[in-house]
């Protein structure tokens, strides 16, 4: 007999939003990554579905075990922050969230507005769109030119001579379950706590690697994830598993790119969101979905704990088959 929570999350899904019900802590369950994770969807999200997540990001199958990488590869500037089928849509929610939720989804620490300004620049002149403002508001202002969440780090000489990067200027309102407000003044070690097996796997790795990343060649990489929830704004991790069944859950993915500033010194970082119902992703070949097994196969617990996929996992194994 499913548990009470797993019957109102069912009932809440198929009515009017009305009816939905707030599950799980502040949860409220819907399938439309454009309405925060704790409101309810506009009736028209009904007829929403999800574009697929672009071939050129998906995971791909490494070495014969699991273990963080880099994983970060050129690309031209011609094709650093691409529009799609889903930008206006995201940009939609960004200016949703920076009207009925500023102090969530942007941060700031003083120190930053050179850093913030130049990163704003940047897009303005990838986008070819003139900014009228500067500092933190500059950036503000830049993140509605495109569909990817803005962070800048700032590098700042720390007490032992080296010099560290640290979170100082951002906007970001796709968050995948992690708050901006503790994660602002941070550098990468400390900003990537959370993430079982980061620091031992490429913490150094990352630092180093930032000291060679250089204006002319922005790099990209991208990650993935199970989630029960498709919410592109969820700074939030819910108290417990908020679907039963595995057909229901989502693949997120992001695809990432990181760029030096010329002037400061300072390094742009865009986060891009995509999510798939997972039978949408896996029906798209054989080898995308024996790719996932094998990757989901591969996870060690405490990954597969923070990947919010070890709880499915057992269930998805069985069920996948039918796809590879
Ligand atoms: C080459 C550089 C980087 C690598 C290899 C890396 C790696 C990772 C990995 C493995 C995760 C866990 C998600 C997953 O399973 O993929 C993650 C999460 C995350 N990364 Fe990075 N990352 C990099 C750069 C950055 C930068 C520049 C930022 C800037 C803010 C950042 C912010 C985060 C945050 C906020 C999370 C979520 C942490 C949490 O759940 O609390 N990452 N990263």
């Amino acid at each position: 007999m499913p548990s009470q929570f797993a019957l109102t999350a069912a009932y809440a899904c198929h009515r009017s939003d009305e009816s939905i019900i707030h599950v799980a802590g502040i949860h409220v369950l819907h399938r439309h990554p454009f309405t925060p994770f704790d409101e309810s969807p506009p009736a028209v999200s009904v007829s929403f579905s999800a574009m697929p997540i672009p071939e050129e990001i998906l995971p791909q199958i490494i070495g014969e075990n699991f273990r963080h990488r880099l994983g970060a590869f050129p690309i031209e500037i011609t094709n650093w922050l691409p529009r799609d089928a889903e930008t206006d849509l995201t940009i939609a929610l960004k200016k949703k969230l920076l009207a009925s939720r500023h102090d969530e989804v942007v941060g700031f620490n003083s120190g930053g507005e050179a850093v913030a300004q130049e990163a704003a620049l940047l897009v303005s002149q990838w986008s070819g769109v003139k900014l009228t403002s500067t500092g933190i508001n500059a950036l503000v202002e830049a993140s509605l030119l495109v569909a990817d969440d803005l962070a800048v780090l700032q590098p700042v000489n720390s007490l032992d001579g080296s010099e560290k990067l640290l979170l100082t200027a951002a906007v970001v309102c796709c968050p995948s379950r992690w708050s901006l407000a503790e994660k602002m003044g941070h550098d990468m070690l400390a900003v990537h706590a959370p993430v079982a097996k980061y620091a031992e796997h490429v913490g150094a790795a990352v630092d180093n690697y930032f000291q060679r990343i250089t204006v002319e060649k922005p790099v990209w990489r991208s990650n993935w994830i199970i989630q029960d929830h498709p919410a592109l704004f969820q700074p939030v991790i819910p108290q417990g598993p908020l679907l039963e069944n595995p057909q229901d859950l989502w693949i997120r993915m992001e695809r990432q790119t990181l760029r030096r500033l010329p002037e400061t010194g300072g390094v742009l970082f865009t986060i891009r969101g995509f999510q798939q119902p997972l039978p949408e992703y896996l029906s798209r070949s054989k080898d995308i979905a024996s790719n996932l097994r094998t990757l989901l196969e591969r996870l060690p617990d405490d990954v597969a704990q923070y990947k919010s996929v070890y709880h499915y996992r057992p269930n998805i194994l069985q069920w996948i088959n039918q796809f590879c």
